[in-house]
């Protein structure tokens, strides 16, 4: 892509066995880049990650918003045990490696930001290993945890606060070590564990900012201050964000 001012980008190299991960944000087709947009449209194949933990189909619907009737092939994940991974993985790998091998260029769209806990990682390694000349890139894309904080007003982190980011399935005592080392706390796949969540808010008098995202950018996006989450629980795609407590302008500064 070539801009007035003479600029290119990263989709302008040759796109000879290359295989790029494409994040795509987190739900709404207007948060794709201008980079990724052109990489899919210019790629050989298109992939995308079919898994059973509720985001089946959200990054090939929004490539579809885009590219329409775009052939876009399904690469099956599965998350249920380890065994079973790993052979997703060989065999997703090895689909992939088909059009690298070919010197073909492979995207890989991939809800949020692929370099975030994201499938991207485990099929980049596996297409490495069956075609150790494969140029790996990513395009860089817009995170769930970004659309929570904008579409809810909440400042992630301002002057010297720290943020952290990780998944609820690494436990609740993360959650508790978290809150005392930290400023920010995101929490992602949490949506089993709210109530939980809700009660080590409140039994650490951070309840009061938080703020709860589900299912961002698709028709049945709902945000709410955790507060009023009333022990209830969350799909798989949910987002929980704690605010650094903040007592006025500039005062982390
Ligand atoms: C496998 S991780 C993918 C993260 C993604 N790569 C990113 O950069 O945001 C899946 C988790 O991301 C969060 N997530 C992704 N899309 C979301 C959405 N549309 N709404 C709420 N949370 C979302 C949820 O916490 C979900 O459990």
């Amino acid at each position: 892509m070539q801009f007035a001012h003479g600029v290119t980008t990263a989709s302008d190299r040759p796109m000879k066995g290359r295989l790029v991960g494409v994040g795509v944000g987190p739900g709404d087709p207007d948060l794709v880049t201008l980079r990724g947009l052109e990489l899919l449209r210019r790629a050989d194949s298109i992939f995308v990650p079919v898994t059973d933990t509720g985001e089946v189909g959200r990054a090939e619907a929004i490539v579809r918003a885009h590219l329409g009737s775009a052939e876009i092939t399904r690469l099956a994940f599965a998350m249920s045990d380890e065994s079973s991974r790993a052979r997703s993985w060989d065999s997703a790998g090895a689909q992939v490696a088909t059009v690298v091998a070919a010197g073909g260029c492979a995207a890989f769209a991939t809800i949020g930001d692929p370099n975030i806990y994201s499938t991207f990682a485990y099929l980049a390694q596996t297409v490495r290993s069956l075609v150790p000349r494969v140029s790996v890139e990513t395009v860089p894309g817009i995170t769930a945890m970004q659309e929570l904080a904008a579409k809810s007003g909440t400042v992630l982190v301002e002057g010297t606060e720290r943020l952290a980011l990780f998944p609820l399935t690494a436990g609740l005592d993360r959650l508790r070590e978290a809150l005392e080392v930290f400023d920010t706390i995101v929490c992602y796949k949490g949506g089993r564990d709210l109530p939980h969540v809700t009660d080590v808010l409140r039994a650490s008098d951070r309840m009061a900012d938080a703020v709860y995202g589900a299912r961002l950018g698709l028709e049945d996006e709902e945000i709410l201050p955790v507060s009023q989450l009333d022990g209830r629980s969350g799909p798989y795609l949910s987002t929980v964000i704690v605010p650094a407590p903040r007592s006025g302008r500039g005062s982390k500064l």
